[in-house]
């Protein structure tokens, strides 16, 4: 199929025309403030198959339905608890995710993947939400990129991954938050975060008190997950290392891969760049002190490497505070949680 590209610089009928694409169940991408998504009728179970085959996704992973308006919930959603009423207030139209229980019948089933609960978000960006609003259907949408591989902040990564594959892209610029929203589960008196990303665990508390985080449950404990998170993510073609340690550690690190035969390529801050004296491929994401900065070129930093010769990536570690989080827990997935520090060094 030809995907065709559109520029939101072409005017306000490209609205219409992608609209109608959506309305008569084909896919078509377009920006948010997090990710581009690749949307579909979530209402049209032909429709959202072509996004599990475009995207190459596993079955059993539901997608994030995605409105222009609290009311078009009324349709899909059996219950909205009072706490989610806050965050919504609170945080809607922006980078957060509620699952909320689902009033059957309503959704493509393929949506939710069999489960009795859906992922509902807004997003603030105006091309994205601009296209909700005109369509007027709840849309399906995962990030639009082929399964595991990061995800799109760009057309351009959309192109690299999906032309071909689906109708169209809307090309609206980079996005602004660069990582994908919040998935938080208030279906429990406590709710749980399922994926940390663009609204921090400490900005959802100051609305709704005490959350939990998935990652802190035992095992054992019944606890709903998000079925997304245990596939690898996030990966660029090389294997990727987290390092842990100050400049000389790294120079030590990046010493043995040159010897063992390595392409070694760097994704790191500013302020460890200017320290590293190994001469190797550097990719800088900003500066440590800008960590929304860092957020917002972390994929397109990860994909980068893919034009290159690179066979082996160091990443840098950052704080786990605020959106550091949702970056961290990218960078713990692009790398399958391989870490270099002192107690295990990179194989000679
Ligand atoms: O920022 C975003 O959320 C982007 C943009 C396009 O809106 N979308 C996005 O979708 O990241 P996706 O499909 O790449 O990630 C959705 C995540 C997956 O980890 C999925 O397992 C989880 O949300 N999820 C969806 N529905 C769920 C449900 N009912 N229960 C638990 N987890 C759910
Ligand atoms: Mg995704």
């Amino acid at each position: 199929m030809e995907t065709k590209l559109w520029n939101i610089d072409q005017g306000k009928e490209i609205y219409q025309e992608a609209a109608e694409l959506l309305r008569s169940g084909e896919t078509v991408a377009f920006p948010t403030e997090t990710v581009y998504g690749l949307g579909a009728d979530a209402t049209n179970p032909d429709a959202v198959k072509q996004i599990y085959e475009a995207k190459g996704r596993p079955s059993d992973n539901p997608l994030i339905v995605h409105i222009a308006d609290a009311k078009q919930m009324q349709e899909f959603i059996a219950e909205v608890p009072e706490k989610a009423e806050k965050l919504m207030e609170a945080f809607w139209p922006g980078p957060l995710t509620l699952i909320l229980p689902i009033k059957p019948g309503v959704l493509a089933e393929s949506v939710t993947a069999g489960l009795k609960t859906v992922g509902v978000r807004m997003p603030v960006h105006p091309v994205g939400l601009e296209l909700l609003r005109i369509t007027n259907r709840p849309i399906a949408a995962p990030s639009a990129n082929r399964s595991g591989r990061p995800s799109p902040t760009t057309a351009r990564h959309v192109e690299e991954d999906l032309s071909g594959r689906i109708s169209a892209i809307i090309d609206g610029g980079s996005t602004g938050v660069g990582l994908e929203s919040t998935v938080l589960d208030v279906t429990s008196d406590t709710p749980v975060i399922l994926r940390p990303g663009g609204v921090s665990t400490e900005q959802i508390e100051e609305v709704i008190g005490e959350v939990r985080s998935a990652r802190n449950i035992p095992k054992k404990e019944e606890v709903p997950k998000a079925p997304g998170m245990k596939y690898t993510h996030y990966a660029p073609l090389a294997p990727v290392y987290l390092v842990e340690g100050g400049a000389a550690f790294w120079d030590k690190q990046i010493k043995r891969g040159l010897d063992r035969g390595e392409k070694v390529g760097l994704l790191l801050s500013d302020e460890l760049a200017a320290e590293i004296r190994e001469p190797v491929m550097k990719i800088k994401i900003g500066s440590r002190a800008q960590m929304d900065e860092i957020a917002r070129r972390l994929y397109d930093g990860l994909r980068l490497f893919d034009h290159t010769d690179t066979t082996l990536i160091l990443a840098e570690t950052f704080s786990k505070d605020g959106i550091g989080d949702a970056v961290m827990n990218r960078l713990e997935k692009a790398a399958g949680n391989k870490y270099l520090n002192e107690t295990s060094e990179l194989p000679r």
